[in-house]
């Protein structure tokens, strides 16, 4: 009954564009600029360390005639998330959102992947389809895919987190075959991948999943270059996340965080949200097609997401790499959206 009402006021809520949201916000006398000011506090925390976080790297990765030449990391977002490395696997703990957002992303994931691999394994269906999951944390999201069959690498550069993900996974050898971890950022493995390219080589990967991850990275335009680069032509990226919407700072952080506490506080920063259109933009100047955007909504109440017609404060996305190297496009030019499903 409550868990009702409350997924039909979010409807109601989400349906509304956030522009209307403001609108109402402004006519019981809160300002726009409110939001603004509350969201930036947290930024000011992380530009205190800017210089920490300004670690340069610079490298050529496989195949690629553009460097990296930043990190991704936010020294202020690994702290946070080694403060709960140990709570990963407790599902009505700090991270139960996540637990619970497995029964729409591994769908998802795994319904996208099949239109381009075929299964050939009743109960595998994923089976030897080759899957990067960065940002991996505890393994929430990176062990049911190796159940379903996929050979999955989870990395994260939260050292402690891993350790938590090794540990859970050692309780099940017979996924320990298809699952394994790493303590390193993307354009760790990727600077790797491209100094053993001369060797053997690496395999590229089919897919790589980003999941409740790109929010907490320093540089987009890093983690965009290096997934291209450890991406196999015509693979896979699945990508979900926050859009960067007045309605997704009340929920997200007002509400889950403030009033709710289903997220630990300080969780999220408004500041690194980012819209559909922008990610889809980025993407596509990494040499990405975007397919999807679908919206998703958590009702706190039921402990449930369920799939909904807007992307205006949680979505998931799946881009595919295209085989051609992008043309680079100075002002990041206007992407080409017509290929793209939006829900
Ligand atoms: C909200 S958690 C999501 C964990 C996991 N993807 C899931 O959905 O269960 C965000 C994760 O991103 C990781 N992270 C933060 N900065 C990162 C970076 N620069 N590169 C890769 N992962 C990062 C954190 O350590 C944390 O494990």
């Amino acid at each position: 009954m409550l868990a009702n009402t409350f997924g039909r006021t979010m409807l109601r809520l989400y349906s509304r564009s956030a522009d209307s949201l403001c609108g109402a916000v402004s006519n019981v006398g809160r300002k726009r600029f409110i939001w603004t000011v509350a969201c930036k506090r947290r930024t000011l925390s992380v530009r205190l360390n800017s210089d920490e976080r300004r670690q340069q790297h610079a490298f050529l990765p496989q195949g690629s005639t553009r460097a990296v030449h930043q990190t991704t990391v936010d020294p202020d977002e690994l702290k946070y998330f080694q403060s709960l490395a140990i709570k990963w696997w407790d599902e009505n703990g700090e991270f139960r959102a996540l637990h619970a957002m497995n029964d729409l992303r591994v769908p998802f994931i795994r319904d996208n992947l099949l239109n381009v691999h075929k299964a050939h394994h009743p109960g595998k269906p994923l089976a030897g389809v080759r899957v990067l999951d960065v940002g991996c944390g505890g393994g929430l999201l990176t062990e049911p895919l190796g159940r379903i069959g996929a050979k999955v690498l989870g990395i994260d550069p939260v050292e402690e987190s891993i350790g938590t993900a090794q540990r859970h996974l050692s309780c099940d050898p017979d996924l320990s075959e298809r699952v394994s971890y790493r303590a390193c950022t993307l354009e760790e493995l990727s600077a790797d991948m491209a100094e053993r390219e001369a060797g053997q080589g690496d395999v590229l990967f089919d897919a790589i999943i980003a999941s409740e991850v790109v929010e907490h990275l320093a540089d987009l335009e890093t983690f965009a270059l290096c997934c291209d680069h450890v991406l196999k032509p015509g693979g896979s990226l699945f990508i979900t996340t926050i859009n960067k919407t007045n309605l997704s700072y009340a929920l997200a952080i007002v509400v889950a965080e403030q009033l709710l506490r289903i997220v630990p506080r300080g969780t999220h920063d408004w500041e690194k949200f980012i819209s559909p259109i922008e990610l889809e933009r980025r993407l596509e100047s990494n040499g990405f097609s975007v397919k999807s955007v679908q919206g998703l909504m958590y009702n706190p109440a039921s402990g449930a997401w369920t799939w909904i017609n807007s992307d205006a404060i949680n979505y998931a996305l799946h881009a595919v790499k295209l085989a051609e190297e992008p043309q680079s496009d100075p002002q990041m030019g206007k992407p080409d959206h017509s290929a793209a499903s939006h829900t």
